[in-house]
């Protein structure tokens, strides 16, 4: 199993603080956010991971992070120019994956699961791991049919379609390359991970998991906030880098 770690984007709904460092490395209490996925994925014992940056932090991230040998793994860097889309972290990806299983995760989400039990049962396919939130719009979500058999995965859907939110952890088998090369982009010009969710999906090949402790995507003023207090109470003892 690889790990990718996703740190691209600018950022826009955090400025200022975002306008001379990148959303990614910003303080969540006493460490910079990104630490939080990697614990997530040195936890579950992904050795080599791909780390994913815009081209103005590439060299901020790799004076923070260097070469893994400190936390015990093995970072690859690849630079994704434009932030087009979360599935185009498998198209930048495509030699790290290779033919292997590979797990996602997004820099600014905060999991307090341990997830290695989730990976080790991974046998193929698609399987994303989804939270029930206040807030569902914010989100991509899942849309459940009256028997809780998942109908489809949207993205921001403008209508109340579910409460579940579709985290941003994701663990593919390696067509997910295909499947981020098989897709089109949005109106909003992006290849969706909602669209490679619901390619497996059409295959019969998509779990859907509950995450079951919190899970914080730090990605607004207020989540921010949030994940600071939450860290300082609830992670920091508990993380291994
Ligand atoms: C992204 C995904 C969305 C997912 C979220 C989780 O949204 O597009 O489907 O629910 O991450 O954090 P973004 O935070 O990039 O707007």
């Amino acid at each position: 199993m690889r790990g990718i770690i996703l740190s691209g984007g600018s950022g826009t709904r955090l400025r200022p603080l975002t306008k001379i460092t990148s959303k990614q490395l910003l303080p969540i209490y006493n460490r910079p956010m990104i630490y939080y996925p990697l614990n997530t994925l040195v936890k579950a014992g992904i050795k080599e991971i791909l780390i994913i940056v815009a081209p103005e932090s590439a060299g901020d991230y790799l004076n923070l992070l260097g070469s893994g040998k400190e936390f015990g793994v093995k970072f690859t860097y690849e630079i994704q120019d434009h932030p087009e889309g979360l599935a185009q972290a498998f198209i930048i990806g495509e030699n790290f994956i290779d033919r292997e299983d590979v797990v996602m995760i997004l820099g600014d989400n905060i999991f307090e699961d341990d997830v290695s039990d989730a990976i080790k049962s991974f046998k193929g396919g698609a399987k994303i791991f989804a939270k029930k939130v206040p807030d569902p719009e914010r989100f991509g979500v899942v849309k459940f049919d009256k028997n809780m058999k998942v109908e489809k995965i949207a993205e921001k859907p403008q209508e109340h379609l579910s409460d579940y939110a579709v985290t941003g952890l994701y663990i593919y088998d390696h067509r997910v390359i295909q499947a981020a090369k098989e897709i089109n982009p949005s109106a909003r010009g992006e290849l969706e991970i909602a669209d490679v969710n619901n390619w497996f999906l059409a295959k019969g090949e998509l779990e859907v998991a509950m995450v079951e402790e919190e899970w914080l995507d730090a990605g607004t003023f207020d989540s921010l906030l949030k994940a600071q207090n939450f860290a300082k109470e609830k992670l920091v003892a508990k993380m291994v880098i």
